[in-house]
Parts: C-alpha cells; sequence; structure tokens
C-alpha cells in the first residue's frame, strides 16, 4: 500500500489534541493490517477462497457447516497469535500515558491493543479468545499454544463443551448477532463525551459501530479519519490523513509533542 509522503499535521489539529481531556480511539481492520491480519474485506484465500468473510460470519454458517466456520477462526487465530502490535499500536499506548482520558474502540477481535499496552480497550465485535459453549454459553479454554495451521486453511471439528456437549463457538459478534450492551454502552458514553475522536482503519461499513462517529460528531468533538483510501463517511470528518496506520499514528503524536515543546508554558 503507497505511503502517502507525511504531510505537515494541521495546526488545528495538534491544539485540539493538546487541549483534549477525554480522547476517543476508533480502530477497524485496517489497525491491524501493518501486523499481518487481513482485514475483513481482503479477499479470502485457500480452503475459504470461495466464500465472502460476511457469509461465513454467521451463525448459519456455523450451524451450517461448523468445520469449515471453526477452521476459519483457528487460521484466524494463528495469524493474530503470530502479529506483533506495529509503531501505530505503540503511539496509542504512549498516547494512554500522557492524555488524561483515553478510551481505544475496536471492531477487531485480535489483542494487539493490549499487547502494544493499552488497558482501556472496548471490543464492540468480541475477541477470538474468548470461546463458549454455543449451547449453554458456558467460556472455553483454548489451549495456550499458537494454532499450527496450514496456509490455505483446513477443515476442524470445533471442541465440544465439557458441561452440555455443545459445540464451542468463536467469542465474536457475528453478522444477525446484537452487539454486548455492557460494551457498546460505554463505547457510546466515550463517544457522546470526548473532546477528540480518532478513527483508523476503518471501511465505516459495519454498524451499528459505524455510527459511533456520529454520535462523537453531534456531541461536538473533533473528528480525525485515518485510513490510505476514501471511505464513506469522510465528509464528516473535520480532518482526513490519508495513510497508513502505522504512519499516521506515530507522525501525529510526534508533531504533537513537538509543536508542544515549541510553545513557552506548555508541557
Ligand atoms: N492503515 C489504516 N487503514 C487501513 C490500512 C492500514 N495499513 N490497510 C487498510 N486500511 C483500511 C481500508 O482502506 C479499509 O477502509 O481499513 C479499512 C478496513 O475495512 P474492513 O476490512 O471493512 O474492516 P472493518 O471496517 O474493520 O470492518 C468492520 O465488519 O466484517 C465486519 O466484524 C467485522 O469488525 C469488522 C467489521
Amino acid at each position: 500500500m503507497p505511503v502517502a509522503d507525511a504531510a505537515p499535521i494541521p495546526l488545528g489539529l495538534i491544539e485540539s489534541l493538546r487541549s483534549a481531556r477525554r480522547i476517543c480511539v476508533f480502530s477497524g481492520a485496517g489497525m491491524s493490517a501493518e501486523s499481518g491480519v487481513p482485514t475483513f474485506r481482503d479477499a479470502l484465500t485457500g480452503l475459504w477462497e470461495r466464500f465472502d468473510a460476511e457469509r461465513l460470519a454467521t451463525p448459519e454458517a456455523f450451524h451450517r457447516d461448523p468445520s469449515l466456520v471453526w477452521g476459519w477462526y483457528e487460521w484466524r487465530r494463528m495469524k493474530m497469535r503470530l502479529a506483533q502490535p506495529h509503531a501505530g499500536h505503540r503511539a496509542l499506548a504512549g498516547l494512554e500515558r500522557r492524555a488524561a482520558q483515553l478510551t481505544v474502540i475496536t471492531q477487531n477481535v485480535d489483542d494487539l491493543h493490549e499487547r502494544a499496552g493499552n488497558t482501556n480497550v472496548l471490543h464492540l465485535h468480541g475477541s477470538l479468545e474468548a470461546t463458549r459453549c454455543v449451547r449453554c454459553a458456558a467460556p472455553f479454554a483454548l489451549p495456550a499454544d499458537i494454532p499450527q495451521e496450514p496456509e490455505g486453511g483446513r477443515r476442524i471439528e470445533p471442541p465440544r463443551c465439557a458441561s452440555c456437549g455443545g459445540r464451542v463457538r468463536p467469542g465474536v459478534v457475528w453478522f444477525g448477532e446484537s452487539l454486548p450492551m455492557p460494551i457498546l454502552q460505554p463505547a457510546h458514553d466515550a463517544a457522546a463525551a470526548c473532546d477528540v475522536w480518532i478513527t483508523v482503519g476503518t471501511s465505516g461499513l459495519v454498524y451499528p459501530a459505524a455510527e459511533l462517529p456520529l454520535v462523537a460528531a453531534r456531541a461536538g468533538a473533533t473528528l480525525v479519519q485515518i485510513n490510505p483510501l476514501p471511505t464513506p463517511l469522510d465528509a464528516h470528518y473535520d480532518h482526513v490523513l490519508s495513510g497508513t496506520a502505522a504512519q499516521c499514528l506515530p507522525e501525529l503524536f510526534a508533531q504533537e509533542r513537538d509543536r508542544a515543546s515549541l510553545q513557552p508554558g506548555r508541557s
């Protein structure tokens, strides 16, 4: 993906960041792309080549062909476990240490934000590691080691629940399922209360998550979008930085820090 030269960050954005008390970062699959985790709308490969992600990530697909779907999630879990946080993840962890309040709201089911050091992370679409029984919802502990999956994938029969014998399912929110209110409500509250909202690496196509930037906009926050490509919601943003997460986030906070040090009386 061609990376735009680092255009100077608008002074207005630097000022908004510096005076912000509450910052929200809203991330999507593009945030993990440079760590080697495929985005959701990248074409699928191997066993799943003839499927699109939206047809696999449903309760119906799991019911229809559990070993195909479980195999896909074990392949994704392998990719996620082998991935390492990049400079963009680390920049957000650094921001959490400096900012008065930073909330990371992610659509991603990986743990790269946490592995980089962020502690206040809301997973709207669940987590690949939080598996549970599809029948009695009992949590299921996966083996600690990294799944060893062939690159092209394979079918794997899902494990069985120890208490009721039901099939174990991934802990993600599938299409057609509701988002968990204990996560969605605080995400909505953070959006309505933030001073600066930074969207990174999402196509803005999937609701209700894609509604959250509009909640922040209606509440008067300064809205920033980071994406190498245009998205349908760009018009709602005060600042659109055309570039990748690993390049733009460190650059944004470096310029904010540098400019801060130029202004007398500001720490
Ligand atoms: N840095 C920043 N953005 C990137 C990068 C990068 N390195 N690479 C790709 N992108 C952008 C793409 O231009 C695209 O707009 O990230 C976005 C990824 O979009 P999707 O694949 O649609 O992922 P996402 O928006 O997270 O999907 C939302 O849909 O399928 C469901 O549950 C799934 O959480 C997912 C949700």
